[in-house]
Order: structure tokens, then C-alpha cells, then sequence
């Protein structure tokens, strides 16, 4: 049983880098700044209702509420709960980011929707239960329920997918002075789409180099070994399919690598990209570059730099 003494409330979740480059659906990092405010609010009658999207530019469908990520999560919930047949919650959404983007978009809308639904029914859940629903909502938007962004937009850090059934997530060792630099062109493109075009299968050859990495990858961030960390953001798997639908890639990568980045690749399904740098100075310095070379395209760049968000998800008020 739920007790629900308040009227409304609201929650953030940040954006976030998925993949990491060799761990497709399994890596990904919070980082500062973009992210979505989701409010829900007690309404008289029973079902949910999307009232308010901003900062959309009207693109993200509102009814049914199940087509959207917010809508489907707090639909899951409410099941979950059992209550969905007497409770009626409405939903504003405030989108402090790109759409569409790679830096997940619709994982922040959805984990905010869930924070806000678990403290306006007076917490029913750990915050690490609220992640089934949320992945619910990621399934709206992607076609597909993958747990990458979702996990580290709720939980904030860096986390490993261990397992997607049952889910098992695991937050990482974040070391000190790691800071990511985000890179988003102004084009979109579909996760659904990028993910279609994906191989089905991969060579034994390649899964060995791309365990190792990812094994590397996860070492050097605990041993705070930022040689090991470079040496192991490579992806021979999924980097190269997706990269020739992002404008100058090849270039930004050689760049950003040869300016110090410790690794660079595609945040998520792209076409934002990213690197990791040991300082602010370095991205600073690679910020300049990418917007250089994305001019030469003539795109413009929305470029973030911040440590990783360790905290993740939050109630505000
Ligand atoms: N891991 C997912 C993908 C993230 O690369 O398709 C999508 O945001």
C-alpha cells in the first residue's frame, strides 16, 4: 500500500554517454548539466495524462502516454503498485537537452518521471528498484529496453551492465580527475534506426578484442590507470557502423586523440560524440578543434564538459 500525503513533485535526471566505445549496451556515464525535469501531479480522476512538454519543439508524442517515455514509465509503475485503475497522475515535462542527440534523451525523461512518482507516493521504492521502470520507458523510445543510459542517468556514476535479465547493475569506481567532454552537432538521428543498422552477429576474433577492452576499461577505472583507461576505449564492433553517419568523424577522433583525449567515440547511438580527457584544460582545447572542424561541415556544436555526475537522479523542488 502507498501512502501519498503530497499533491505533486518533481525530479531531475542528467544526460548521459552510453557505450563508453567498447561496451555497447552494457557502459555509460552521468555527466552535468543537460538532463529533464519531470513534474507529476495527483489529479482527480484515474489514468495518466502528459499536459506539458517544453523545450520539445513539439516533436515527442503526448497521447497515448504509453508512446511516451515519461507516460510508459509511470504507467509501469503504477501497475507494479497495483493502483493503476484508481490513480490519476498528470505529467509536465521540461527537456534540458537535445533530442535525439545520443546523450539520452529519453532515459532522462523517464528515470526524472519515476523519481518524482516514487517521492510524490512517499517512496515505495529504493532508487535502484525504480530502474524496471524506467527501462519500460526506453522500450517507447527505442524500440529496444536497453539499460545503459538508464542506469547512469538514474544512478548517477559510471555503471556496468552486469545483466539484463534479471537485471543486475553495477556502479563503478569513477577516478579522481576524470572529465568528459560532450559533443553534440546540431543534426539528430534515430537510436531505432542506428541500432538497425547494427551487425547481428560479430567474428569470435572480434568479441576477444572487445572483452578485453571492456575488462581494460573497467580496471583502469578502478587502478585509476588513465594509460590503461586509453589503451582501452577501442570498438572494432559497433564504432565503425555507426561513425560514417556522423559528419568528420574520422577527423574529430584523430584530433581529439592526438590533443591528449584518452579515448573518443560516439555517445550513444550518436551523433553526439565524446571523449574522456584528464583535465578540463584538455577538453577546453578539444572543444575548439571539434567546433573547427564540425564548421567545416557548417554545424554548429553544443559542446559540455564536466566531471562524471556521481549522484545522478534527484528530487527538487
Ligand atoms: N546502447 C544504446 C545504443 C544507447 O547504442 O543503441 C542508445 O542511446
Amino acid at each position: 500500500m502507498t501512502k501519498q500525503t503530497l499533491k505533486s513533485a518533481k525530479a531531475f535526471a542528467p544526460a548521459s554517454v552510453a557505450n563508453v566505445s567498447c561496451g555497447f549496451d552494457v557502459l555509460a556515464f552521468a555527466i552535468h548539466g543537460p538532463g529533464d525535469i519531470v513534474e507529476v501531479s495527483i489529479k482527480d480522476t484515474p489514468g495518466v495524462e502528459i499536459t506539458d512538454i517544453e523545450g520539445d519543439g513539439g516533436l515527442l508524442p503526448k497521447d497515448p502516454p504509453v508512446e511516451n517515455t515519461a507516460g510508459r514509465a509511470v504507467m509501469a509503475m503504477l501497475k507494479d503498485l497495483d493502483i493503476e485503475d484508481k490513480t490519476g497522475i498528470s505529467i509536465r515535462i521540461k527537456k534540458m537537452m537535445p533530442l535525439g542527440s545520443g546523450m539520452g534523451s529519453s532515459a532522462a525523461s523517464s528515470v526524472a518521471a519515476v523519481v518524482a512518482l516514487n517521492k510524490l507516493l512517499d517512496t515505495p521504492y529504493e532508487k535502484s528498484d525504480l530502474l524496471q521502470f524506467a527501462l519500460q520507458g526506453e522500450l517507447a523510445a527505442s524500440g529496444s529496453p536497453h539499460a545503459d543510459n538508464v542506469s547512469a542517468s538514474l544512478l548517477g556514476g559510471f555503471t556496468l551492465v552486469r545483466s539484463q535479465h534479471p537485471l543486475d547493475i553495477v556502479k563503478l569506481h569513477v577516478p579522481k580527475g576524470l572529465v568528459a567532454a560532450v559533443f553534440h552537432p546540431n543534426i539528430s538521428i534515430s537510436t531505432k534506426n542506428t541500432r538497425l543498422i547494427l551487425r547481428k552477429s560479430v567474428q569470435m576474433s572480434q568479441a576477444v578484442q572487445q572483452w578485453g577492452n571492456v575488462g581494460g576499461l573497467i580496471a583502469g577505472l578502478y587502478t585509476e590507470d588513465f594509460d590503461l583507461i586509453s589503451r582501452s576505449m577501442t570498438d572494432h564492433i559497433v564504432e565503425p557502423a555507426r561513425s560514417i553517419l556522423i559528419p568528420g568523424f574520422d577527423e574529430m577522433k584523430e584530433s581529439a586523440l592526438e590533443l591528449g583525449a584518452l579515448g573518443f567515440s560516439i555517445s550513444g547511438a550518436g551523433p553526439s560524440v565524446f571523449a574522456l580527457c584528464r583535465s578540463e584544460e584538455d577538453a577546453k582545447i578539444i572543444k575548439k578543434e571539434i567546433a573547427r572542424i564540425l564548421d567545416t561541415f557548417n554545424l554548429l556544436v553544443e559542446a559540455y564538459i564536466s566531471p562524471i555526475n556521481l549522484e545522478g537522479s534527484k528530487s527538487v523542488t
